[in-house]
């Protein structure tokens, strides 16, 4: 299981079962689950004073243990691995975060032990990314995996089995949501909410202001700050690289500040191996080309970034009792 701030994905006998977004709805006045997933999407935003929506992982880390709890044990349950036709050896790989607390990780496995797994192991993310890229983790070589996620950029140099250095920033998908949030407002005197905004940033989000094959122009419906009315504008990819670009930068930074502490000769390994851009943000446009102009070195999208991390577990999962790197 990946336990994404964004989407979650369960992988059971090697495929795929559940890919859903890490949402909860929930009654407020006795904090019974009404959906998860998919369905509890369609209610943000659009809940009445009794039903709340919460994404119980925020920014890489566990927001609200209860929530998350269930989350996980809906999500098991909507795997069809539920308690009743449990094997009564299953066997479960979670990944985590890399910057996750002990408690955090105490109250994760807990929460699948109740779901009915019997043996649990954890992966941390750019470990499972590099896994699922199908990088042979356990070479003595450097590799360098960038996990751009919803809550988090993860930057990590992989050598041995092991991560050698890594570096995490609570600076990706969420942020810039909310960065195009920001730009409408003061640009275009636009209020939109969040998902509107991710549905800008697919439609028309760039991380340079100069793509070969740019997107067409893309009109989002908002409210108007000044009359209150509802309004559309037409944004271009241009506007939304301007106003991720701060983000993005820092995430570059992120990144030189990683390969300065980066030992020589894993970093000249990267020189070879170049820089693996995993996570659903490693498909914003001009995104690679921007890391590589700004670092000199290759850049390379791995196949199908979203489930990148997932595939990864999933192939942890079968090497349960020999890589050394999962976490007991
Ligand atoms: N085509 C795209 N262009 C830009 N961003 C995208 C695209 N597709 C998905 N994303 C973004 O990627 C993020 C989700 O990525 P992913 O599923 O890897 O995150 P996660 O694993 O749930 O989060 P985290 O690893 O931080 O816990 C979301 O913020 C989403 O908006
Ligand atoms: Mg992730």
């Amino acid at each position: 299981m990946d336990l994404g701030t964004a989407n979650s994905i369960v992988i059971y006998n090697g495929k795929i079962v559940v890919n859903e977004p890490s949402i909860v709805a929930y009654d407020r006045n006795n904090r019974k689950i009404i959906a998860v997933g998919k369905q509890a999407q369609m209610m943000e935003g659009r809940t009445d004073r009794n039903i709340e929506t919460i994404r119980p992982l925020r920014g890489g880390v566990i927001a609200d243990f209860e929530m998350a709890q269930q989350l996980i044990r809906q999500l098991i349950a909507k795997a069809g691995v539920g308690r009743s036709i449990l094997p009564p050896s299953l066997r479960m790989v979670i990944c985590i975060p890399s910057g996750i607390t002990n408690v955090e990780e105490r109250a994760v496995r807990e929460s699948a032990e109740q779901a009915g797994a019997k043996e649990i192991r954890m992966i941390h993310e750019p470990m499972a990314a590099a896994i699922g890229a199908d990088i042979d983790v356990l070479k003595p070589q450097g590799h360098m995996v960038v996990d751009i996620g919803g809550g988090t950029a993860e930057i990590a140099v992989i050598s041995l089995g092991g991560i050698v250095c890594n570096n995490s920033i609570r600076i990706a998908g969420d942020v810039f949501n909310d960065n195009i949030v920001d730009y409408m407002k003061r640009q275009h005197n636009m209020v939109i909410g969040i998902r509107t905004a991710e549905e800008v940033k697919m439609k028309v989000g760039a991380a340079v202001s100069e793509l070969a094959e740019p997107p067409e122009d893309f009109c989002t419906t908002g409210r108007d700050q000044l009359t209150g009315l509802p309004k559309q504008i037409s944004v271009n990819y241009k506007e939304i690289a301007h106003a991720l670009d701060k983000s993005i930068a820092s995430i570059e930074q992120a990144i030189l500040d990683t390969l300065a502490i980066t030992p020589p000769e894993l970093a000249s390994d990267i020189y070879t191996t170049g820089i693996h851009l995993a996570g659903g943000g490693a498909l914003l446009r001009g995104l690679d080309q921007r890391v590589k102009s700004k670092t000199k070195l290759d850049v390379h999208i791995v196949p199908e970034p979203l489930s990148a991390v997932a595939r990864g577990t999933g192939k942890a999962l079968k090497n349960f009792n020999t890589y050394q790197f999962l976490v007991r």
